[in-house]
């Protein structure tokens, strides 16, 4: 049985089942970020005019992991800088007083509220739709159930529909090449938010071209720095997206930034080109080398037998009702449980209980007003400490 831990600097201490909230990089990547940080600051004048030509290939790495051309990414710190950038700063004629912006109850909160946010502002309203996320909603759920379901939430009204590719509450994922065949069909603009998928389900962008916009982190599963996240937009959707952040590059490329974008103005002009410390950014490069060399199928495989532990584990010495879907093409990285009554209450003193007296870092969020438990396993964890986490659980969730 493969063991990555030697991979990582971790706390020999601690169970740390929460990489869906952030992941811990391995020491190849925490190594780059000090490495480049200490490089930089020998000259710093230097390093920033060599910024943009490295932040370019930066970019043409991530774009070939992502089956993508570089010209239609842009780099973020994060998802929500993304996602800020597309719904506040697109022109898409979808974005018109009195149409309706569709998204499932299952959305990120301060993602919803960017969306609400740009809603409020153009004149639309705002609704929001289910999604199955309890134990009888999930039972025998298809692939296609799910995209017929979504759907059949469109009213004609509907203008922008915002999702996540891999629900954050319950690892709901969407078959979204089909989705998004359905809502190009229908002249509807399908906005992603997929904080959890690059590194936890195989991306690949030349295959979702009817998707409009989709924002993803590199600090979930990635296991990239802190710091990191990307936005992707399609040709179609490039010359109507204008920078909400305007600096340098916003109306001509000067001298200094020529190095960036292989001179598509689109490119430049969502380029960030002030100071600040782009050391997480340039170690994207040795993130993307150590998925090279541990290889994508083998970690996706040994993150799917640590849940797989789990399980065996924990659900009948538990008996707590899964809210989360099987293993299948629907389930994403995580597993959410249903709190017993008592425990659910306790909310996020659950969260700080388990680390505090059980050295156990998971993560209880909110589905419908309730609090539940979510784990999420990655490649650093072991079976071992999967089935030590389920005891824990069993016992203090009684
Ligand atoms: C679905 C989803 N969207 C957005 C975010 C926000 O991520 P960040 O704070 O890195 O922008 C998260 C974080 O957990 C998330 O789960």
């Amino acid at each position: 049985m493969p063991s990555f831990r030697e991979e990582f600097d971790l706390d020999p201490d601690l169970i740390y089942l929460n990489s869906g909230s952030i992941s811990i990089p391995p020491r190849a990547v925490m190594d780059a970020v000090a490495r480049i940080t200490r490089e930089t600051h020998r000259n710093p004048t230097a390093a920033l005019f060599g910024t943009w030509s490295r932040l370019w290939r930066i970019q043409t790495l991530l774009a070939e992991f992502l089956g993508t051309h570089p010209r239609n990414l842009f780099l973020r710190n994060n998802v929500t800088g993304a996602m800020n950038a597309f719904l506040l700063g697109s022109r898409a004629p979808q974005f018109k007083r009195g149409g309706e912006v569709l998204m499932s109850e299952l959305e990120y909160g301060a993602v919803a509220n960017i969306a609400r946010y740009r809603a409020e502002h153009e004149g639309m309203s705002v609704r929001v739709f289910s999604l199955p996320c309890s134990g009888a909603e999930l039972e025998g759920l298809t692939p296609r159930g799910l995209v017929d379901r979504i759907v059949g939430e469109l009213k004609p009204e509907t203008r922008v529909l915002l999702l996540s590719h891999v629900m954050t509450a319950n690892g709901l994922t969407l078959p979204l090449r089909e989705l998004a065949r359905e809502t190009r069909a229908r002249g509807v603009l399908l906005i992603i938010d997929g904080a959890h998928a690059p590194g936890a389900i195989a991306l690949d962008f030349s295959k979702l071209e009817d998707v409009d916009f989709y924002g993803g982190n590199l600090h979930k599963w990635m296991m990239c720095a802190e710091g990191t996240g990307f936005g992707w937009v399609p040709d179609r959707h490039r010359e109507a997206l204008e920078p909400v952040e305007a600096g340098w590059t916003t109306f001509a490329t000067p001298l200094a930034f020529e190095g960036f974008g292989g001179g598509d103005r689109a490119c430049t002009r969502m380029l960030l080109s002030s100071s600040q410390s782009f050391a997480a950014w340039f170690a994207i490069e040795d993130g993307l080398k150590f998925w090279e060399r541990l290889g994508f199928e083998g970690i996706l495989a040994h993150r799917r037998m640590l849940r797989l532990a789990f399980e065996r584990a924990f659900d009948t010495a538990s008996a707590l009702e899964k809210l989360s879907p099987e293993e299948g093409e629907l389930r994403g990285p995580l597993i959410t449980y249903r709190l017993p009554d008592a425990r659910a209450a306790e909310g996020y003193r659950l969260m700080q209980r388990l680390l505090r007296d059980e050295k156990l870092q998971i993560v209880t969020n909110m589905i419908r007003d309730r609090f539940c438990l979510r784990i999420s396993p990655a490649l650093h964890n072991t079976v071992a400490e999967m089935e030590r986490a389920a005891e824990i659980l069993v016992r203090v969730l009684r």
